[in-house]
């Protein structure tokens, strides 16, 4: 089992990209095979999550290729797949195994779709239930987890209220409603990452987006295009929360994705006193990037809950490790889907950042986290959770002595060189 140390730093400095964005570069791979003609991705994440849904489409018989610097999808268009003769492994990843429910329930063949340990306990009634109201047959482990036998074809379009935010729920449906007899409608409590609407549009998909309504015409052909992918705001969080609690650190990330649905760390670091610049923003195809200049800062606690939640989800982790360093009270509330990520977040981060000398207490939904706290460096463990891992990297660059993180071979899940980056910009 791999593990990462790390010593206390004195600041941090320099000039850094950070991979490819993680979810657009599933979604890159998945709508450029379900298009007409070749796509040219660039920066694709070659981080594990993607290179499984890299390989779930070769096994569907999607050809790739590189050039220079591209990766070339070479589109076989809605109805070009061919049935997998081996069960598709989704490793990991909770994105693959929910968007690529809604292609297959699109298809006229069956398809078995698996994937590791963790996957392999985390809810997909919430892909069942609205694939099988458009007449999908399906069948799961309990009627709810993978293994998933998804038989596909003659969908039907509906209209459907979520009833947890997900952007993988809503992206499935969507997609699914590619394939599906008329429009499909997809109503969210609240707004959830809206990369598929804007890469589907981009690649000619008929889709319509008023508030929370997102309706999608079945059987648009989409059509191969070029897609440059962000850096991942998801990874570039632990950098601005590393660079904001680090005396005397002044760091500029570069080309990151700041799409209003995703860029809440960037709003809630702000409201705990983080000095943020967002420099030269401009658009990348259907996504907007900029340039984030972070300097040093005194936090203080805030209240974190409602509309902003779906929004900061996966940074929630690290958000908790600013909190620990921020004067007063934070409070999350409203996170309860924590729960059911890649591990149940919100008591990893509870039982580890304790044993770092934080005042943190459990909620059912969320967090309470009392600062700030003088880090000391202990042995901490992720559970196999990459966000989990770089989250404690984050407190151990700020903690007295050594911190030894146990099982972090998981942060290749989704960024690759995450340590070698850290060291670069470490003084
Ligand atoms: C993702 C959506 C979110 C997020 C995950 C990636 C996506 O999950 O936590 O890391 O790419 O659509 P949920 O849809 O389950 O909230």
């Amino acid at each position: 089992m791999q593990e990462l140390v790390i010593k206390k730093i004195d600041r941090l400095k320099g000039a850094v990209t950070v991979p490819g964005d993680k979810s657009i570069s599933h979604r890159a791979v998945m709508f450029a095979a379900i298009s007409e003609g070749k796509s040219a991705v660039f920066n694709f994440l070659e981080s594990e999550d993607c290179q499984n849904t890299k390989k779930a489409f070769q096994q569907l018989g999607i050809k790739f290729s590189t050039r220079g610097k591209a990766l070339i999808v070479y589109g076989h268009g809605l109805h070009g797949l061919a049935v997998s003769p081996e069960p598709i492994d989704c490793g990991n990843s909770g994105t693959t195994m929910r968007l690529i429910s809604g292609i297959l329930a699109g298809q006229k063949f069956t398809s078995i779709i698996t994937g590791d340990k963790y996957l392999r306990r985390r809810p997909m009634k919430r892909v069942i239930a609205p694939l099988r109201a458009m007449s999908a047959k399906i069948k799961a482990v309990g009627d709810e987890s993978a293994p998933l036998r998804i038989s596909g074809g003659d969908l039907q379009g509906i209209q459907y209220i979520l009833p947890v935010a997900s952007a993988q729920v809503k992206s499935c449906i969507l997609l699914a409603g590619l394939y599906a007899a008329g429009k499909t409608r997809v109503i969210e409590p609240v707004p959830t990452r809206d990369h598929t609407e804007r890469m589907l549009a981009y690649l000619g998909a008929k889709i319509n987006k008023k508030g929370l309504k997102t309706t999608i015409q079945g059987n648009t052909r989409l059509k191969g295009n070029k897609i440059i992918v962000p850096g991942d705001i998801s990874s570039a969080a632990f950098l601005l929360v590393a660079a904001s609690i680090i005396p005397g650190s002044r760091i500029l990330i570069k080309n990151v994705g700041v799409n209003p649905t995703r860029n809440g760390i960037v709003t809630i670091l702000k409201k705990m006193g983080a000095k943020i610049t967002i420099k030269n923003k401009r658009n990348f195809g259907a996504e907007p990037v900029a340039d984030l200049e972070v300097r040093s800062a005194a936090l203080h606690g805030i209240t974190i809950a409602g509309r902003i939640i779906p929004n900061i989800i996966d940074e929630i982790p690290v958000l908790a490790v600013a909190a620990a360093l921020a004067r007063g009270k934070t409070i999350i509330r409203g996170a309860k889907e924590l729960r059911v990520k890649e591990t149940d977040r919100i008591k990893s981060m509870v039982s580890q950042l304790k044993k770092m000398g934080v005042n943190i207490k459990e909620q059912e939904d969320g967090l309470v986290i009392y600062g700030p706290a003088v880090l000391k460096g202990a042995v901490v463990n992720s559970f196999g959770d990459h966000r989990t891992a770089m989250s404690l990297a984050v407190a151990a660059l700020a903690a007295q002595g050594k911190t030894e993180i146990k099982d972090t071979e998981c942060i290749n899940t989704s960024f690759p060189g995450f340590e070698k980056l850290l060291r670069k910009i470490s003084v």
